[in-house]
């Protein structure tokens, strides 16, 4: 299938590594110009390298913490400064964060900010252009919801969730998409130190009907389709790719 993304361009959050690195990578085997951001500039660096040799493709490579204050702006004015126009933005950067019950304020502040504040800060930073071309797709990276601890993280998700739903609405009538990408568990390094190899065996074969984690490649295949205008009916929607784990069937 022809996904028409050759010649567009994207903002991808969280590149370094993990899922924002396989999506990188995908985007890019479509014919996409990537916009690829996150603290690790070494890591970019390697990934610039193999998109270029695997494509024939450069990539933008801009090492920003997305959680300092001024993060989604520099991030915003970098990526306007690098292409005239941004066609596709997925929100990716992200981390797992485990609280105690009444653990202190810091993670809360962190991870709310990390998970949901700066993703909506930078999707307002670019959205004007995207509403004044009458054109875009905005993706975000939300979370599985039924933990058995509490996870900051996931309670941001559930509010980008919430949001990402309610901005479908508002931009439909400029022909921007945004929709939300649900991982169970994916294996990366954000997952990893939670599960020993014995743990993940057999919390999989007790939890998720498929048997496995799934990999960082499952969600950036669905990523990709999610991104282009094949999917050009699809907005206001949650994307579940788990294995089957989710318990409720919508
Ligand atoms: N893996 C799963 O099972 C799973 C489950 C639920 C939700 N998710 C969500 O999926 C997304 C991708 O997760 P992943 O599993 O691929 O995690 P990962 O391998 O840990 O990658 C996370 C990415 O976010 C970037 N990042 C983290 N903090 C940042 C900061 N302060 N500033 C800029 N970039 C930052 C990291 O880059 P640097 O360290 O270089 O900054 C890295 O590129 C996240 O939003 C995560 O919450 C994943």
């Amino acid at each position: 299938m022809d996904l028409h993304l050759k010649g567009k361009t994207a903002v991808v959050t969280g590149a370094s590594q993990g899922i924002g690195r396989a999506i990188v990578m995908e985007l890019a085997r479509e014919g996409v110009t990537v916009f690829a951001t996150a603290r690790n500039a070494e890591s970019l660096k390697k990934l610039k390298n193999e998109v270029i040799a695997e494509t024939g493709i450069t990539p933008v490579i801009f090492a920003q913490d997305i959680l300092a204050p001024d993060g989604p702006q520099r991030i915003a004015e970098a990526a306007q400064a690098a292409f005239e126009n941004i066609d596709i933005l997925i929100n990716n950067a992200g981390q797992s964060s485990p609280v105690e019950i009444t653990g202190p304020e810091k993670p809360w502040e962190d991870s709310m900010a990390l998970d949901f504040d700066r993703p909506r800060q930078l999707t307002q930073a670019l959205l004007p252009q995207m509403i004044s071309r009458r054109q875009g797709v905005i993706l975000n990276l939300t979370s599985t919801y039924e933990l058995r601890s509490i996870n900051v993280s996931a309670v941001a998700k559930a509010s980008m969730a919430a949001w990402s739903k309610q901005l479908a609405g508002q931009v439909g009538q400029f022909g921007i998409r945004v929709n939300t990408l649900q991982p169970g568990l994916i294996d990366t390094a954000n997952i990893r130190p939670y599960f020993s190899d014995e743990e993940r065996k057999s919390f999989a074969e007790r939890e998720i009907p498929l048997g496995d984690f799934g990999n960082p490649q499952d969600m950036a295949d669905m990523a990709v389709f999610l991104v282009s205008s094949r999917a050009r009916y699809i907005t206001g929607t949650a994307v579940v790719v788990d294995g089957g784990m989710r318990r409720y069937p919508f």
